[in-house]
């Protein structure tokens, strides 16, 4: 990485201010009590010694995560177990057998669950006194440049964060946990594609405070690029900035310490980080508790909510239902957005661009919906290349050999009604087609297909929660 001193800045440091007051209220809600983080402990002990008594030798059972790090929020987080290999093991080997001694050590008698998970790699997770477990499998490594499997920095990162911050960093990490959730965008999940808990503690740890970050981020400018080895962020329109903005491809950048190739923001979203600028401002503006945790939202009544919703816009509504395979949510979550984004191309194509967008899904359910306009019939003006282009306006004709064909300036235009007249023939269409069923995790030969409100209760459910999620900016 090319970077010069002169265009690191370093990042500006919080001043006193109301905004202190409201952030010493929120830790008070958010620290663990000592009770809680004995009975955690107490958990962990309980798990780590039925491991140690079935680990194969040369193997090291580590606890890692926010619980190891200080950084958890009260009553929401789980204990992180990493089960250490030597690089030598075999990888299939060890993450089968530590999966087999996950499901050894629990007690079903007294209540204990396990399930295999799975992320880039597969894992454990059981319920022990009603607290989460996940027992990863991980190579033992010394830096990233010994990595085998997706989640051997974990303990890199422990280490890093135990010694960078201070215990008062530490209840900051929590504080912005807590406001990232409230704002729905505290996970790296592909739901929320927010910040992931040690996203969350390089922030913190870069600009020193909860504070000073919001001050930074309400004027955010992209590429927003930082370094938090150097606690400092890249000057955005530096050569440094845009050398790190081409490595991995996207204008939001926080360089993992533990490893330069990574981008430990890689899953957060332009659209989660813009609703961060907007709540910074917001609490900026108005440092109060009741601003810090807004309001929550009802979803009693869905139906009668998204009835007045359609009158109030005057719109249409139609909603696609799937059946999901029983599968990690992050794969759902990928196909469906993925089918949501192939249908709004072939509605774009069609002339109907939706107002809004919708996509929500619980247990085996999924949902696309689209708000449109009433009057749109799709007829429109397709744009076509430059008579410059020599063979290309030809080319263009002949595809639109049908159509009315005009010229606007130097482009030739075609004029032309489309093969589906209206939005219900054309999702029709989509249901029946074959072309979108090849995302294997989506049922979408069994879909269905609803016009305004006439669809099951659980489905408004998650249309109407889809709706409120997204149009709750707190502004
Ligand atoms: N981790 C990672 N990459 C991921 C997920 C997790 O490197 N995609 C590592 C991180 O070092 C993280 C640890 O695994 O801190 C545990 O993950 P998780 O429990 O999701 O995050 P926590 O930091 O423990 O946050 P929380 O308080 O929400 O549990
Ligand atoms: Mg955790």
């Amino acid at each position: 990485m090319a970077r010069a001193g002169s265009i690191v800045k370093k990042a500006s440091k919080a001043s006193d201010s109301k905004l202190k007051a409201v952030v010493d209220m929120i830790i008070e809600d958010v620290r663990p009590s000592k009770k809680e983080i004995e009975g955690a402990i107490a958990v962990s002990n309980s798990i780590s010694s039925r491991i140690k008594k079935l680990m194969p030798k040369g193997a090291e059972l580590v606890i890692v995560g926010s619980m190891a790090r200080g950084t958890q929020v009260k009553g929401s987080y789980d204990v992180d177990m990493f089960l250490l290999y030597p690089r030598s093991f075999d990888e299939k080997k060890m993450e089968n057998g530590t999966i087999e001694i996950a499901k050894k050590i629990i007690d079903r008698k007294k209540g204990e669950t396990f399930t295999v998970k799975y992320a880039q790699h597969p894992y454990a997770r059981i319920n022990v006194n009603g607290m989460n477990a996940d027992i990863v499998p991980a190579y033992k490594i010394g830096n990233a440049l010994e990595r085998g499997t997706a989640v051997d920095r974990t303990p890199l990162h422990n280490a890093f964060i135990l010694s960078h911050l201070t215990e008062r960093q530490k209840d900051e990490v929590r504080v912005l946990k807590a406001f990232l959730k409230a704002h729905r965008i505290y996970g790296a999940e592909v739901s929320i594609e927010g910040f992931s808990g040690y996203l969350c503690e390089l922030l913190i740890h870069t600009y020193g405070s909860f504070e000073a970050l919001l001050r930074s981020v309400a004027s955010a400018r992209l590429p927003w690029v930082l370094d938090p080895k150097e606690s400092a962020m890249v000057e955005p329109h530096s050569d440094a900035a845009a050398a790190l903005v081409k490595k991995f491809s996207k204008e939001i950048v926080v360089i993992d310490p533990t490893d330069s190739n990574r981008n430990v923001a890689a899953a957060l979203s332009l659209e989660s980080f813009s609703r961060f600028i907007l709540a910074s401002r917001m609490l900026l503006d108005r440092p109060t508790k009741d601003a810090f945790y807004g309001e929550g939202y009802s979803d009693a009544y869905p139906e009668r909510a998204l009835s007045a919703l359609i009158k109030s816009l005057d719109c249409e509504l139609y909603t696609l239902e799937f059946g999901l395979a029983d599968i990690a949510n992050d794969i759902k979550w990928q196909q469906l957005k993925r089918l949501d984004r192939s249908i709004r191309i072939l509605m774009k194509k069609s002339g109907f661009e939706p107002l809004i967008a919708l996509q929500d899904m619980e247990d085996s359910i999924g949902v696309i919906a689209y708000l449109v306009n009433r009057h749109y019939n799709g007829t429109r003006a397709i744009e076509g290349p430059s008579v410059f282009l020599k063979g290309a306006a030809e080319k263009f004709a002949d595809a639109h050999s049908k159509s009315y064909k005009y010229l606007d300036g130097e482009r030739i235009m075609a004029l032309e009604k489309p093969e589906h007249s209206n939005v219900h023939s054309l999702l029709e269409s989509i249901r029946r087609s074959n072309e979108i069923s090849k995302l294997s995790h989506v049922r979408v030969k069994e879909a269905k297909l609803f016009f305004g409100t006439e669809m099951p209760e659980e489905c408004a459910r998650l249309v109407h929660r889809s709706f409120v999620k997204k149009t709750t900016l707190r502004i």
